[in-house]
């Protein structure tokens, strides 16, 4: 399968058409953005591996019966997916409190919540992806009802508790994650785009050392030896 036009670029990512319209070609940068892509860097390597992590993850959520877009890792830094309509909705799952809710509602950072919080954002970085409740998703048309709406936020639970019992047993803590989904020709909801350290926050279980993109945020350094580590651990039986 080969590329043909570019459709989409985004900042650590390229889509590309095929011949088949029912399928298109993902590429992974090494880019690295923070801040509304405010802070720019690149990581040589950085996107053969959250092609890798994004798959294993990815095919474990397919076994555990989360239909996602996934069709096949062509090489190192692609894979072939299904076309599908990305709903403009970043859904995010905390566990624990930090990044943006930290500042946003002053949580000391690191509080573990009372109970799973899924959070809506609206894909669009003009605007800086801002926050959304129920009623601008409606008024915004980003789903047709209310019941969309319940299902995202079932599917964000249901992928947070197999993502975090995979990860405990890896010695990760799973402290949060963006995740987004499409809507194919048949009008079911496929978990798309990736799920990599660019999108999660991990953190060592008896360290607490960040294991993210964070690193990269924060200017921790090490930002490949962590995402490698990361790799490691999802590969570890
Ligand atoms: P936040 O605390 O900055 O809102 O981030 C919450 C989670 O979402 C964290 O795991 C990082 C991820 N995320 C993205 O994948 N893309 C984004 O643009 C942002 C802001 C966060
Ligand atoms: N991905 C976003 C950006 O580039 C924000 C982030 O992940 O922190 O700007």
């Amino acid at each position: 399968m080969d590329k043909h036009a570019l459709l989409y670029e985004g900042k650590a990512k390229r889509l590309y058409k095929t011949s088949d319209e029912n399928l298109l070609i993902a590429e992974f940068k090494d880019d690295l953005t923070a801040f509304n892509a405010e802070k720019k860097g690149s990581e040589l390597g950085k996107g053969a591996l959250n092609n890798k992590i994004s798959t294993q993850l990815f095919r474990m959520l397919e076994t555990k019966g989360i239909a996602t877009h996934l069709v096949k890792t062509l090489d190192d830094t692609h894979q072939l997916v299904k076309t599908c309509r990305i709903i403009p909705i970043e859904v995010v799952v905390r566990n624990i409190a930090t990044g943006s809710l930290t500042k946003r509602l002053g949580i000391p950072d690191g509080t573990e919540l009372p109970f799973t919080l899924v959070e809506f954002c609206y894909k669009d970085d003009a605007l800086g992806d801002p926050l959304l409740n129920d009623e601008h998703c409606l008024i915004l048309n980003l789903v047709k009802s209310e019941s969309d709406l319940e299902e995202l936020r079932r599917l964000g639970r249901e992928i947070n508790t197999i993502l975090k019992s995979f990860f405990a047993h890896r010695d990760l803590i799973l402290v949060d994650f963006k995740v987004e989904f499409g809507v194919d020709s048949e009008g079911n909801i496929l978990l798309a785009d990736e799920i990599s350290p660019d999108s999660c926050r991990f953190w060592d279980v008896h360290t607490k050392e960040k294991l993210d993109k964070d690193r990269f945020r924060q200017g921790l350094g090490s930002v490949k030896v962590a995402y490698e580590e990361v790799l490691k651990r999802i590969l570890a039986q």
